[in-house]
C-alpha cells in the first residue's frame, strides 16, 4: 500500500502493527490476578512506586492476585523517572525474587523499570549491553522475556502498548533507552478509575506526552521513506507516519481537543479523565509502529541536564523535568520548523486540537499549530519554553550533545537534523511568551 507515496527503488512498501492485548475500562485492573493466572503465574514480582502503592488501583491488583492464588512480591520503591541506578536496583530486586510473571502499576516510570528488571532477570547482561547505540552497545534482545502484565496509572505514556524503556543515564546528563519488541508487555489493563487520583499537574504533563506521540508520529517521515529492511532483518519499532498510527494519532488528537484541559482543570471530570486516557492508549499504539521524533530527541537533554527545576504535583522533590512537559517545551518550535514538510497534516492537527484555521494557507499550518500549542501550555500550566525550566543560550551546546545522540528518534524526522539545526530548534524554544 503506498498511501499516495510515490514508492522509491529499494524503499519500503509495507508496514506491520505489533500492540500488547489490551484491556480498557472500569475496573478492569482488578482483572490482573486471572490474567496473570492465565499466563501461567504462581510467583509474580510487582512492581510500583510509593505514592501508587498507596492508591486504590493498587490494591485492588494486588487483591485481585491474592484471590486469584498467586503469590505477589512487592518492589514499592521504583524511582520517578528513573535512572541507571534505579533500574539496576530494581534488576537486582528481580534476580533474587526470582519472579516467573511480571505486573507493574504505575505511571510509565514504574512501567520501565518493570521492563528492565524482567529484561534483565531473564537475559542477564551489563546495563549498557541491550541500551540503544551510541550510548549503550544497542546488542539485540536475544528472546521473550517472562510475561508481563502492565495497569498503567497515568494518562500518559503507553508505555503498556510499546517496546521501549526510557533512563536518565546520569553519567551522560542525557535520557536514553532499550527498544526492543520483547519489552513490550503481554498484557495491558487500562483502567480510567486509576486517573481519578491523579494530581491535576501530573494529567498536564502526561498529557502534553500524549499530545506529542500523536503529533510527531503524525508528522513523522512515512514509511515508504525509510529503505526497505534486507535479508530477513525486521522493521524497525519506528516505522514512521503509516496508515494504522495515522487513525490513533487522528482521533487521539480529536479526544485531546475536547477533553485535556477539562481533565486537567477539573478534577472530578471523570469523563473527561476516561477519554484522556483512551487518547493516551490510542497515541502509545500509534507510536510504538510510527515512532516519535525530534520533540522526544531533545526532550531526552532537557530532562538529564536539569538544574534546579523542581516541579509541582510530583512526588519527588529534587531538580527534575517531567517527561511531558520536557517535551512539550520543544513542540512549538519543531512544529514551526517541520511545517513545510506536510502541511496538510500540522494544519489537520490543530484543527482537531481546536485552532480556527478558517482562510488559513499551507504556508500558515505551522504557526498556527505552534500557537494553539502555546495557548493550551500557557492555559495548563506549563513551563514558558526551555527558559522556564532552567536553560539559557550557555546551554545550547550541551544541549545539543545530548538530543544529537538520540539518532533512532532524528533519523524518523521528516528531514536531516544535525547539529546545527538542533540549535536552532532550542533556540527557537527558549521562550513562547512574554
Ligand atoms: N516506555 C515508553 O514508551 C515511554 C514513553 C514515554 C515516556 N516514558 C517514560 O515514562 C516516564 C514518565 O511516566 P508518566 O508520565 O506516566 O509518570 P510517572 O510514572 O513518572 O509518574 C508521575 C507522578 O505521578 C504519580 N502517580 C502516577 N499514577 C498516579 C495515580 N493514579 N494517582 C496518584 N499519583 C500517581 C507518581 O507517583 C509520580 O509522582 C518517564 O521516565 C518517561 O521517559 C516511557
Ligand atoms: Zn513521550
Amino acid at each position: 500500500m503506498a498511501c499516495g507515496h510515490f514508492l522509491a527503488d529499494g524503499n519500503e512498501a509495507a508496514f506491520t502493527v505489533d500492540a500488547s492485548r489490551i484491556t480498557f475500562g472500569h475496573g478492569c485492573a482488578a482483572e490482573a490476578g486471572p490474567r496473570a493466572r492465565a499466563l501461567g503465574a504462581k510467583r509474580v514480582a510487582l512492581f510500583t512506586d510509593a505514592r501508587v502503592h498507596e492508591t486504590p488501583v493498587f490494591k485492588a491488583v494486588r487483591d485481585s492476585l491474592e484471590r486469584a492464588g498467586v503469590d505477589a512480591v512487592v518492589y514499592s520503591t521504583v524511582r520517578v523517572e528513573p535512572t541507571d541506578a534505579s533500574f539496576t536496583d530494581a534488576i537486582a530486586f528481580a534476580k533474587e525474587t526470582r519472579a516467573d510473571t511480571y505486573v507493574s502499576v504505575g505511571g510509565g516510570s514504574v512501567i520501565d523499570t518493570c521492563k528492565a528488571a524482567n529484561l534483565y532477570a531473564t537475559h542477564p547482561a551489563d546495563l549498557l549491553d541491550y541500551v540503544n547505540a551510541p550510548v549503550g552497545l544497542g546488542r539485540k534482545v536475544p528472546a521473550k522475556l517472562a510475561p508481563h502484565v502492565a495497569c498503567p496509572t497515568t494518562s500518559g505514556t503507553g508505555s503498556e502498548v510499546t517496546g521501549i524503556a526510557v533512563f536518565d543515564y546520569l553519567a551522560l546528563g542525557a535520557k536514553t533507552g532499550i527498544a526492543s519488541p520483547h519489552l513490550r508487555p503481554t498484557e495491558a489493563l487500562v483502567d480510567p478509575e486509576a486517573t481519578l487520583t491523579l494530581p491535576s499537574e501530573v494529567v498536564a504533563s502526561s498529557g502534553f506526552d500524549v499530545l506529542s506521540h500523536a503529533l510527531e508520529s503524525f508528522t513523522a517521515r512515512t514509511f515508504t521513506d525509510r529503505a526497505a529492511p534486507t535479508g530477513d532483518a525486521p522493521r524497525p519499532m519506528s516505522q514512521g507516519a503509516n496508515p494504522w498510527s495515522d487513525l490513533g494519532c487522528r482521533e487521539a488528537l480529536r479526544l485531546l481537543g475536547k477533553y485535556f484541559e477539562r481533565a486537567v482543570l477539573d478534577p472530578n471530570d471523570a469523563a473527561a479523565r476516561e477519554r484522556t486516557m483512551w487518547a493516551a492508549t490510542l497515541a502509545g499504539i500509534a507510536f510504538g509502529n510510527a515512532g516519535v521524533h525530534a520533540p522526544h530527541a531533545m526532550a531526552y537533554s532537557v530532562a538529564g541536564l536539569v538544574k534546579e527545576f523542581v516541579p509541582s504535583g510530583y512526588s519527588q522533590d529534587e531538580p527534575m523535568v517531567p517527561h511531558g512537559m520536557s517535551v512539550i517545551v520543544n513542540a512549538p518550535s519543531v512544529f514551526r520548523t517541520t511545517a513545510r514538510f506536510s502541511p496538510e497534516r500540522h494544519m489537520e492537527a490543530a484543527a482537531w486540537l481546536g485552532a480556527d484555521t478558517r482562510g488559513a494557507g499551507p504556508g500558515d499550518a505551522g504557526e498556527i499549530l505552534a500557537d494553539r500549542l502555546v495557548d493550551l501550555m500557557a492555559k495548563l500550566g506549563m513551563p514558558n519554553g526551555i527558559g522556564g525550566v532552567g536553560y539559557g543560550e550557555a546551554d545550547v551546546a550541551a544541549l545539543v550533545k545530548g538530543a544529537a545522540a538520540q539518532t533512532r528518534l532524528l533519523s524518523n524526522a521528516p528531514y536531516v537534523i544535525g547539529d546545527a539545526a538542533l540549535a536552532e530548534l532550542f533556540r527557537g524554544a527558549f521562550q513562547y511568551w512574554a
